[in-house]
């Protein structure tokens, strides 16, 4: 019998752990390398009155000052509309924003010259929260609605209501690099950019627009991330942009790499919802009605808000049926950092409001929020979504049931009853939570993905796409996909760097798609290099097609066989063609705006976790005892890198929801601005018990060896933390109250949700 084969661990598993990965930071310095600091606004909203360099330029090592005139281009480096300017013109409108950038002969010279620019200002009354700017009506988007049957009337007639409204704080990315690019100006006035992004063809645009240069003429290379987190898909363009402008003017090699502090007070973060709700239900806990108002915080541009605040919409049902619903999203302006992708996309601030609600009319009714969870699932019968989606794979249940079961839900929740009744101070919750998750872009065109595959003659293969590595295991999976595709070993498929050269016009890596565009790009130029294989083989050989087949290494050819590498000589000697480019576009899939009907997703990745934890009453401090997790990624193409993201997904989730709180003053000033106030999880954080399944079911859509992206869904599976918290602080008044209580769930949170619950007894 043939042994099973190991999975291929990460491409650059060692190099990560032993430190030899190469980051842009780590690249050999030029001799005549410069390096950049801006200068920020130090007011929310106002108009710039004047501004005096003198002492900036005159600082020693200051090589170039430049303001936003000085840019030879569209100072614009929006992704998407417009307003994201690379450095503020005649006004400024977050604390923070870059109103001019120095370059110098270091960054400590950089840094220092900055401080010396004497700027003033005429004040503007800001905006600072999501909810005044729907008072105020000011929105960077028109807003949208989702609704289906008749939410008003159905509210009406329900048995019971419920109406309130939960604040979903945001989330630093944190990603462990920090924002970076160098830039390299070539001799013909073009420029190769290293950007640590998650969307080199956008730097790669970008760059172009404000250098006022034909597109082709800027090279974009990334060749990993120290994770980007949906934190690096518009926002990491700005300093490639801003290290080309400062190289092609000065002719030299130019490095922007924020400081952390920079990087946190510069960068958008995930965006603070304001949510108000009203739901009805019968007395069963069944949901007949709901009318949802959803608020994001986008900061002062759009950026990515449309797409954020469209993914909390879809998600706002999560994984249960609402026959009535009307659910609007508003795209709230204010005077911050314009917030952007983080992993989720929105997704999560919809999940969490979902979520909170089942708690609340699980107490409402007196039964266990799973039986509420469980009555209100996607299930057949009861499967189209608000935006008139058919939910077409019934797994849902069949995972949330498997999970009850495997994890001993229910004799555990007699267990943790029973010890809250004789322990006054300590007490335990429990929640199980689902997350559907729609995996596309809402975009629809950005739903494509390219890749060009090269044979070399002894046999090794080279393989580019347009994903990006960011930790999350991309090119590990697609030079898996590729071996599998020749049947050929793993070993000898080599992902080079992402180049905007390579495979043009590429996607973001993002929504999760990573794997299942690129993969499937890189899975067609395989396959046509394969069909010209065989083709010759038919040929040379003179055999029928059906007697060629390559199998680990060995290339059949009816009676005969060879090697790999040796029919690919074979195959060069008879000038077959060894390269091929690839192309995918996601099928079946389409959103239609104005109806605000239709399919935006090819289909959904499922999954649920069950966490336990322990409250102190007095104190409000916690612990997450245990979780169990049952994923769905479909028929895994590597389980060791699905489970290592379904781990980390998680923890970054739960981080979001406990200890990780985003602060800003009244003037509008981010007051978590670096590790010392703003606290992600650490290892020390991870439950000790923390068990994750793959749920073992195949893609019912043609993905690629019919897996599932794996990449963000999971983070939401961390919101089983925050529903056992609440459960903890309920059982306080013997769960006739779900006590409000806010996100993130930090210790104080916990302690006023518990002060409510004993109020209310
Ligand atoms: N995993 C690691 N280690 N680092 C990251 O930055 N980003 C997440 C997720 N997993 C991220 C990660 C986000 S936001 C997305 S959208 C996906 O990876 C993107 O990659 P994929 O589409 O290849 O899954
Ligand atoms: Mo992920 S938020 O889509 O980059």
């Amino acid at each position: 019998a043939q042994a099973a084969k190991a999975l291929p661990i990460h491409e650059s598993a060692m190099k990560h752990v032993t430190g030899e990965a190469v980051y842009i930071d780590d690249m050999p310095e030029w001799p005549n390398e410069l390096h950049v600091a801006t200068g920020k606004s130090t007011e929310a909203f106002a108009d710039i009155v004047s501004i005096n360099l003198d002492k900036v330029k005159a600082y020693p090592g200051v090589v170039d000052v430049i303001l936003q005139a000085d840019i030879p281009g569209d100072p614009d480096v929006s992704p998407v509309l417009s307003g994201d300017m690379l450095l503020a013109g005649d006004f400024v409108h977050y604390i923070g924003q870059p109103i001019f950038a120095v370059a110098a002969t270091s960054l400590r010279a950089a840094k220092q010259a900055v401080e010396l620019a004497e700027i003033t200002y005429q004040s503007k009354a800001a905006t600072l929260h999501p909810k005044d700017s729907l008072t105020r009506q000011e929105f960077v988007l028109p807003t949208h609605t989702i609704s289906c049957g008749d939410s008003k009337t159905a509210l009406a007639q329900a048995e019971h209501t419920l109406s309130s409204d939960l604040y979903i704080k945001g989330q630093e990315h944190f990603y462990l690099e920090g924002q970076i690019s160098v830039a390299v100006p070539n001799e013909d006035g073009g420029v190769q950019v290293f950007a640590s992004s998650q969307h080199p063809a956008e730097v790669q645009k970008l760059v172009a627009r404000v250098l006022d240069l034909p597109v082709a003429q800027v090279l974009v290379e990334t060749r990993r991330m120290g994770g980007g987190f949906g934190g690096k898909e518009s926002q990491a363009a700005t300093l490639g942009c801003m290290a080309a402008v400062l190289a092609v003017r000065n002719r030299c090699p130019v490095k922007y790499r924020m400081p952390r502090q920079d990087d946190m007070v510069q960068t958008g973060k995930r965006h603070d919802f304001w949510n108000s709700y009203q739901v009805g239900f019968t007395q069963q806990g069944e949901i007949v009605a709901a009318e949802y108002d959803m608020v994001g915080k986008c900061g002062c541009t759009a950026d990515l808000s449309d797409g954020v605040v469209d993914r909390a919409m879809f998600h706002a049902d999560n994984a249960y049926f609402l026959p009535n619903a009307r659910i609007s999203g508003y795209r709230g302006k204010t005077h911050t950092v314009s917030n952007t992708a983080f992993r989720g996309f929105g997704g999560p601030k919809g999940v969490l409001l979902a979520e909170n609600i089942i708690e609340e009319i699980a107490c409402k009714v007196g039964k266990d929020p799973l039986d509420i969870r469980k009555l209100n699932c996607y299930q057949t019968g009861k499967d189209t979504t608000p935006y008139g989606q058919q939910i077409e794979e019934d797994v849902l249940l069949t995972l949330i049931e498997e999970l009850e079961v495997s994890s001993d839900y229910r004799a555990r929740r007699e267990a943790i009853k029973a010890y809250n009744k004789q322990s006054p101070f300590l007490k335990k919750g429990l929640a199980l939570t689902p997350v559907k998750f729609g995996i596309s872009f809402t975009s629809k065109h950005l739903n494509q993905g390219g890749a060009l595959v090269h044979v070399y003659t002894d046999g090794s293969v080279h393989v580019s796409h347009g994903g990006t590595e960011m930790g999350q295991g991309l090119y590990t999976k697609v030079a898996q996909i590729v071996a599998k595709a020749f049947g050929i070993d793993y070993q000898r498929v080599n992902v080079g760097s992402t180049r905007t050269d390579k495979v043009p016009n590429a996607s973001p890596t993002a929504a999760s798609a990573g794997t299942d565009l690129n993969g499937m790009a890189a899975l067609d130029a395989a396959n046509t290099i394969k069909e010209r294989l065989r083709e010759f083989a038919v040929e040379h050989f003179a055999i029928s097609a059906e007697d060629f087949a390559i199998v680990d290494d060995v290339v059949s050819l009816g009676t005969d066989s060879m090697g790999f590498p040796e029919f690919i000589k074979l195959a060069y000697m008879n000038r077959v063609s060894l390269s091929s480019t690839g192309f995918y576009k996601t099928p079946k899939i389409g959103y239609d705006r104005k109806a605000a009907k239709g399919r935006p997703f090819l289909y959904f990745a499922n999954g649920a976790s069950v966490s336990e934890v322990i409250v102190d009453t007095l104190t409000g401090e916690y612990k997450v005892t245990q979780v169990d997790i049952l994923h769905d990624v479909g028929d895994s193409i590597n389980s060791h890198i699905d489970i290592g993201q379904i781990e980390g997904a998680f923890v970054q989730g739960m981080g979001w929801l406990t200890s990780e709180e985003l602060s800003w003053d009244d003037k509008g000033r981010i007051t978590t601005n670096s590790p010392a106030n703003y606290k992600i999880p650490t290892s020390a954080d991870v439950p000790e018990k923390l068990t994750v399944k793959l749920f073992d079911r195949a893609n019912g859509e043609e993905t690629v060896y019919r897996s599932k992206a794996v990449g963000e869904p999971p983070l939401m599976l961390g919101i089983s933390v925050w529903c056992a918290l609440k459960d903890a602080c309920a059982s306080v008044c013997d769960y006739q109250l779900s006590p409000p209580l806010s996100a993130p769930a930090t210790p104080e949170a916990v302690y006023y949700a518990l002060q409510a619950a004993k109020a209310y007894q």
